[in-house]
């Protein structure tokens, strides 16, 4: 395998996580960011991102030697082969990404990178990015390769080490093959091919796994209505291979910082081409459908206003394994139940403190019997393993109403059943009723 010398600009989950891995593949990496703290954090190995396996891959490279941070994209690209830009692409007006982050950093950089190397774009940029990026660099020498990245927060060290596909395009064949071969020790399928197509990848993949859940989340609702259990369901299609089991859970409606965001950026390209895209702008609409649902059945739960009534959520990252609040579905549910005038109190395992501007209004307590005290209702809002194992004994001790809507199917409704709590879940087929009552 040929060692590369590399540089990634932004160490954001999915630049830091770019970074560590690749050099615990054996490349030479300098990390660049514009925090300084951050880049001092990073350099005394501490990892303020929760993601498994992490931060144990930083202080491993930095003791190789094979992995560094600098304050500024500047200062790690002159020596660097493969430049990596993972800067942040938000949603900007109307829903289109907005790339200042990238066309800044083209500035920056274009007059310091070293002849002949190749800039990399792994942040989730529009088609037609790397070519606008290759114009702005405006190096005849420098070829701009598009390569996404797939990973999932709370798994991205494990999916990037363990990809389902590499995907590099660039019109320059030479460039995209060299960036293949820094992922040659992990043996995945690669997908070399032109930079528009190799971006359209990337919302193509979101957008059908984010109409998937749609899709999911539209079946269950229906299967309440039919009396049918969207578990046993999507169990039955799932082992069709051409579906597959993943991607089919229901919940309050999907979100974070990528499926939403992507999903808006592809409708807004799509509309800047003259092209009618129904069967995404349903996925929107059915996504919000959903997360109002919530709502409904929560009103439904404590048997009609919600006005002064206090419940208890369990959950407000966008979904279990992360300390991520952006786009939060959890949110938007207690956003919708505040705004009836419900008394929110909150237990996160990922959040154990309130953040300003993201959960505004709602109590977060440190612990789970704090959240349910007194409540009317508790609401599982996100798929956190260990709320199964709850002492729900005594939370049904402490709550006014042995009542749970769990959004995400999530709990053992016999153990609740035991302890006298009533389940409503997402698309399940009513329930027995709680034991003594
Ligand atoms: C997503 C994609 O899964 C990654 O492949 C992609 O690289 C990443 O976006 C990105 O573009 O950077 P992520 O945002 O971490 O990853 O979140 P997902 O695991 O995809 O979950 C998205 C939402 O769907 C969450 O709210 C989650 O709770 C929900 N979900 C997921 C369900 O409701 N049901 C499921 O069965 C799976």
């Amino acid at each position: 395998m040929f060692v590369r010398r590399i540089a990634v600009v932004g160490t954001g989950y999915v630049g830091l996580t770019t970074g560590a891995c690749l050099a615990s593949l054996g490349h030479r990496v300098i990390c660049a960011d514009i925090d300084e703290r951050r880049v001092e954090e990073l350099r005394g190995g501490r990892v303020a991102i929760l993601e498994p396996g992490l931060a144990e891959l930083v202080t491993e490279g930095l003791a190789a030697g094979r992995l560094d941070f600098v304050v500024g994209a500047r200062n790690a690209v002159p020596r660097a082969e493969v430049v990596f830009l993972c800067v942040p692409t938000p949603m900007g007006e109307g829903g289109a990404a907005n790339l200042a982050a990238v066309e800044s950093v083209a500035a920056e950089v274009s007059g310091l990178l070293r002849p002949n190397c190749v800039v990399v774009n792994k942040s989730t940029v529009p088609v037609g990015t790397a070519a606008r990026t290759a114009a702005l660099l405006g190096r005849a020498d420098v070829a701009v390769v598009s390569n996404p990245e797939f990973l999932r927060e709370g798994s991205a060290v494990t999916d990037f080490l363990n990809p389902d596909r590499i995907v590099v395009g660039c019109d320059a064949q030479d460039a995209a093959e060299r960036v293949a071969a820094l992922y040659a020790r992990l043996g995945a399928p690669t997908v070399l091919t032109d930079a528009a197509s190799a971006e359209m990848v990337k919302y193509a993949a979101n957008c059908f796994l984010a109409m998937k859940l749609s899709y999911v989340n539209a079946v269950a609702e229906l299967c309440e209505r039919l009396g049918a259990d969207v578990l046993d369901v999507t169990e039955g299609i799932g082992y069709d291979r051409r579906i597959g089991q993943a991607f089919l859970s229901p919940g309050p409606g999907w979100g974070g910082s990528c499926l939403p965001k992507d999903t808006h950026a592809l409708l807004q390209a799509a509309a800047a081409a003259d092209f009618d895209f129904p069967l995404l702008q349903a996925s929107l609409d059915t996504n919000t459908r959903q997360r109002n649902r919530m709502t409904d059945k929560v009103r439904a739960a404590v048997g009609g206003s919600l006005d002064g009534v206090h419940i208890g959520l369990l959950g407000l990252t966008f979904k279990a394994g992360t300390d991520d609040l952006r786009d939060s579905p959890a949110l938007a549910v207690a956003a919708a139940l505040r705004a009836e005038g419900a008394v929110l109190v909150a237990y996160d395992p990922g959040v154990r403190a309130s953040v300003p501007g993201m959960t505004d209004g709602v109590e977060v307590a440190d612990d789970p019997v704090k959240a349910a005290q007194g409540a009317a209702a508790i609401v599982v809002l996100t798929e956190w393993p260990e709320f199964r194992m709850l002492d729900w004994g005594r939370l049904a001790e402490v709550v006014a109403n042995r009542v749970v809507v769990d959004t995400r199917n999530l709990l053992d409704a016999d153990v609740l059943r035991r302890v006298g709590f009533e389940v409503l879940g997402v698309g399940r087929r009513p329930q027995l009723p709680p034991v003594g009552r």
